[in-house]
């Protein structure tokens, strides 16, 4: 019987330059993660008539006119001040080359522990979900474990178990206030029994908690893994950063950078793989536009696992959205560009930290324990709380229909806010009300 899936020749030879620099990430791909490669088909083909053929480029499936790309008037007219090349033609699979350049450079600047580092460039992706999925497409083959949190943005479910079929595992977030580290560490070990790879998930700032590490505990997270490491599992770390830099550092100092820094050539048996995006940083959710990015665990073989990676999640970007859409690559670079960027997202920063501040006091409030708990959390775009004698999903569609508030409920007591789209001056109101509905519903 013929193999259903052979592997190309470009795949396997992907797969040796692994096998020679690094085993243990060669034995962390999926079958598919194995099986994938980029074509030297028409994008290799056009990229080389780009730079060679000066007289005639009939290679590339676009429609172009005096030298530039064709475009219609009526879509023009909105994009006056950007040229047509930057617009309408294909982005390269990998994303636009100046934007993945400056988006190395903010993740560099962002995250001093990668000073001196070496990482890979950012691939960009149609946004973080996008990246979730490449990372689940070159990892996960069914039945692989994939630890997280017990606290968690439920689409993983959908993307790592429903589509990819791995099984997840889940530890208590928090313990005595905090990051629960001995229970991560003890679930780590036992998700890791038998197995030769695990991959762990870890998303601060967090959906639906809104909870980012202390310092003392992101090193505690990465000796947790290094240990693991040390234990003989390869480690397939993902570190979802989509609500970075909203660091508020509600009731004490939180971490600012992500453990992506610290995780990268830290172990040869880690492979840190970071996924964030211009979506929430940059309030451009619609854009979809973010990245993911390589940080191997041996810095000496670093740069070629990055190659190889790169053109293996080429290949997985060309098989399933050829590219991410040409405009939003533009505009995020434009806006990395700017000089007015920091000010300008420092002042949103603040905005919603005055937001979160007020939710912090409020919720906390003596008055309302007898309602609920509230979950730890200083960051990012939400809060949870913990509903006392109702369940959560009773106490939503009491909200909705009697008061006309909408929250959601994450689990059989959580309820979660989003106070990114709360004025600061309606948060006390809210509150009150929610208390009255529990209150009405126990
Ligand atoms: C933790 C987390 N990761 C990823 C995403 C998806 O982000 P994007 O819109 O960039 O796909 C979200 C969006 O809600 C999220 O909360």
């Amino acid at each position: 019987m013929s193999n259903p899936h052979p592997i190309n020749p470009l795949a396997a030879e992907l797969n040796e330059r692994l096998e020679k620099s690094a085993p243990e990430v060669l034995s962390m791909l999926s079958e598919y993660g194995r099986r994938a490669y980029f074509p030297k088909g028409i994008l290799s083909q056009s990229a080389e008539a780009k730079e060679k053929a000066h007289r005639f480029n009939a290679t590339i499936g676009i429609a172009t006119e005096d030298g530039a790309p064709m475009f219609l008037p009526s879509l023009q007219s909105h994009l006056a001040e950007l040229e047509p090349k930057d617009v309408y033609p294909y982005a390269p699979p990998a994303g636009r080359p100046g934007l993945r350049d400056r988006w190395r450079e903010k993740i560099a600047a962002e995250n001093p522990s990668l000073e001196g580092k070496r990482f890979g460039q950012p691939i960009t992706t149609s946004a973080i979900t996008h990246g979730l999925s490449l990372a689940a497409e070159l990892f996960v083959d069914p039945g692989d474990v994939l630890l997280l949190p017990d606290k968690l943005w439920g689409n993983y479910r959908l993307c790592f178990e429903n589509h990819q079929g791995a099984q997840i595992d889940t530890f208590p977030f928090f313990k005595d206030g905090g990051f629960n580290i001995d229970g991560f560490s003890a679930a780590l070990e036992k998700s890791a029994e038998g197995r030769e790879k695990l991959i762990v998930l870890l998303n601060f700032p967090n959906n639906p908690t809104g909870y980012m590490p202390s310092v003392a505990e992101g090193d505690a997270i990465v000796e947790a893994l290094v240990a693991q490491a040390e234990r003989g599992t390869n480690l397939v770390v993902l570190t979802d950063d989509a609500y970075f830099g909203l660091f508020f550092h509600l009731g004490g100092e939180s971490m600012t950078e992500s453990l992506f820094g610290k995780l990268a050539n830290r172990h040869p048996r880690i492979l840190a793989v970071k996924l964030d995006g211009a979506t929430k940083e940059l309030f451009v959710w619609g854009l979809r536009c973010g990245f993911i990015t390589f940080g191997p665990g041996n810095a000496e073989t670093a740069d070629e696992v990055c190659e190889v990676l790169d053109a293996k999640t080429r290949g997985l970007i060309r098989a399933g959205v050829s590219n991410v859409p040409h405009l939003s690559q533009t505009l995020v670079q434009l806006a990395l560009e700017a000089p007015e960027i920091d000010a300008e997202r420092e002042a949103k920063c603040l905005t919603l930290c005055e937001r979160a501040t007020q939710v912090y006091e409020v919720a906390n409030a003596p008055r309302f324990a007898e309602s609920w708990s509230v979950y730890p959390f200083n960051s990012g775009y939400f809060m949870l709380i913990e509903v006392k004698g109702v369940e959560a999903e009773r106490l939503r569609v009491h909200l909705l229909d009697k008061y006309g508030v909408g929250l959601i409920a994450t689990g059989k007591h959580d309820l979660r806010v989003a106070f990114s789209c709360l004025e600061a001056g309606d948060v006390e109101a809210l509150f009150e009300i929610v208390h009255e509905a529990i209150q009405e519903l126990v």
